[in-house]
């Protein structure tokens, strides 16, 4: 059967970099980066990427490359069909886990970019923010209207196929995004009193930076970047043999950290324009859905038309960042279905497409009808989250550094990285050791840590 290739290598980096770059990057990141120690935080986040986010992405690129097939597949072809093969069939599972829920804050992004056009934000005090989230995620129906719409969107974009869909559509939301984020920027630092916003996301302090900060820093890369869901592993399996992988794993990793950090410039000078402290603002859903919906109604001018403009193109801004993303994740399976059980991709799609729906809904529906239904006192919504970030992604992250590390044919490693002896491979012994010994104790931490293990020691 033959396979489709991405059709050039802007478009394969514009892919990858359309999975990285997503909801982290805006409801993370920059509040992790202002209260954490600034620029001393990016730093640590840079090192992390570089350390440990690298060598895990340049592996996964690798595997996928050398096998041109799914994340099952091209495992259990490099592990030649060793137990080894598990570990891309985790990846399937845990992208196809995340999908599942990640697909609700999808549909949100998009009902908060039609509150804001019609301009529903209109002299509504900070209280009431909390409210129209409350009742719009507890109501039954819109969230799964807007759920059904994003779905079908990427539906459509993954049955036109690998260059037709996902490529071309990288082609035009990632310049989109990025233009979008830049003019959000310039709105953002042209207000009154912006300086401290600026100063706040980056005025170093080290005294900040310490065990903990680091080890939030590690999982923040590992889950920006993301790896070990098997999105970076399929995407590159439709890189073409004259790719370089590290070179494009470098550009992926300075975009989506480019973004980021943009992401910072946007929300701070307006959250100080308007007198409030970062403490104010939370992070996550809470600041994206309540905080800064208020923070941009109040310092571009309430119901303002500019207040629109900016509003608008945020939750647009959102959107398409969760969309190319989700789409990368739903290619993991699709992929997956289609070469494992030789299905045809419309068919495949079709399924995956069904899978995530049902499951997206329920998880939708638990901040509302199902929100009794819970396990360990976490709802649907948060049980995929957690077991996912919590538990699949590290062991999956470790697993693969171990495997390309360890495992892994070290001719074969060293065939992909210089593209079989057309490019230099520089730092080939520090990826090696990286893999070998660093990234699966750090890994390791990271989870640990996420379990709480260091804190009940303490
Ligand atoms: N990297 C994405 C982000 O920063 C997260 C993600 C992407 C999660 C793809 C799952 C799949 O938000």
């Amino acid at each position: 059967m033959s396979r489709e290739n991405f059709g050039s290598k802007i478009g394969a980096i514009l892919a990858a970099a359309g999975s990285a770059v997503g909801l982290g990057n805006v409801w993370r990141f920059p509040i992790e980066t202002g209260e954490n120690g600034g620029a001393a935080f990016i730093i640590v986040y840079v090192a992390c990427i570089i350390v440990l986010g690298l060598p895990i992405m340049i592996s996964e690129f690798l595997i996928g490359r050398y096998a041109h097939t799914n994340t099952a597949g091209a495992f259990r072809i490099a592990s030649n069909g060793s137990p080894w093969k598990w570990v891309g069939r985790l990846g399937v599972f845990t992208g196809w886990f995340i999908l599942c829920y990640y697909i609700v804050v999808g549909a949100w992004t998009l009902h908060y970019a039609f509150l804001s056009a019609t301009n529903a934000f209109y002299d509504v005090d900070a209280k009431q923010y909390v409210d129209i989230f409350n009742g719009f995620v507890q109501n039954p129906w819109i969230p799964t209207v807007w759920l059904v719409c994003f779905v079908v969107f990427i539906h459509f974009v993954i049955t036109r196929g690998v260059q037709s869909g996902i490529e071309r559509s990288a082609k035009v939301m990632m310049p989109a995004l990025f233009v979008i984020t830049l003019a959000l920027t310039v709105c953002s630092v042209s207000l009154p009193g912006a300086s401290r916003g600026i100063e706040f996301l980056l005025k170093p302090d080290w005294s900040k930076v310490d065990s903990n900060v680091v080890l939030q820093a590690m999982g923040q890369a590992f889950y920006s970047l993301s790896l070990a869901m098997g999105c970076l592993c399929t995407y590159a399996s439709y890189f073409d043999h004259r790719t370089p992988l590290a070179k494009s794993a470098v550009n992926v990793a300075m975009i989506d950290t480019g973004i980021a950090i943009m992401a910072g410039f946007i929300i701070f000078p307006s959250v100080f324009n308007i007198g409030m402290t970062p403490d104010d603002i939370g992070i996550g859903a809470s600041l994206t859905f309540i905080s800064l919906p208020n923070v941009f109604q109040q310092a571009f001018g309430n119901g303002s038309i500019l207040a629109v403009i900016v509003s608008t193109m945020f939750y647009s801004l959102l959107f398409v960042a969760a969309l190319t993303s989700a789409i990368s994740l739903h290619e993991v399976a699709t992929a997956y279905v289609s070469e494992e059980f030789a299905w045809s991709r419309k068919k495949a799609a079709t399924l995956v497409t069904s899978t995530i729906m049902v499951l997206g809904i329920l998880c939708s529906l638990s901040f509302g009808p199902l929100c009794s239904v819970t396990l360990f006192g976490r709802n649907i919504f948060e049980l995929f989250d957690d077991f996912s970030g919590m538990v699949l992604l590290p062991i999956g992250g470790m697993l693969i550094s171990i495997f390309a590390g360890w495992v892994l044919n070290r001719k074969l490693y060293h065939d992909e990285l210089s593209n079989y002896g057309t490019l230099r491979v520089r730092y080939y012994r520090l990826l090696t050791f990286s893999l070998r010994y660093v990234a699966p104790v750090a890994i390791g931490m990271v989870f640990l840590d996420q379990l709480g293990v260091f804190d009940f020691l303490k």
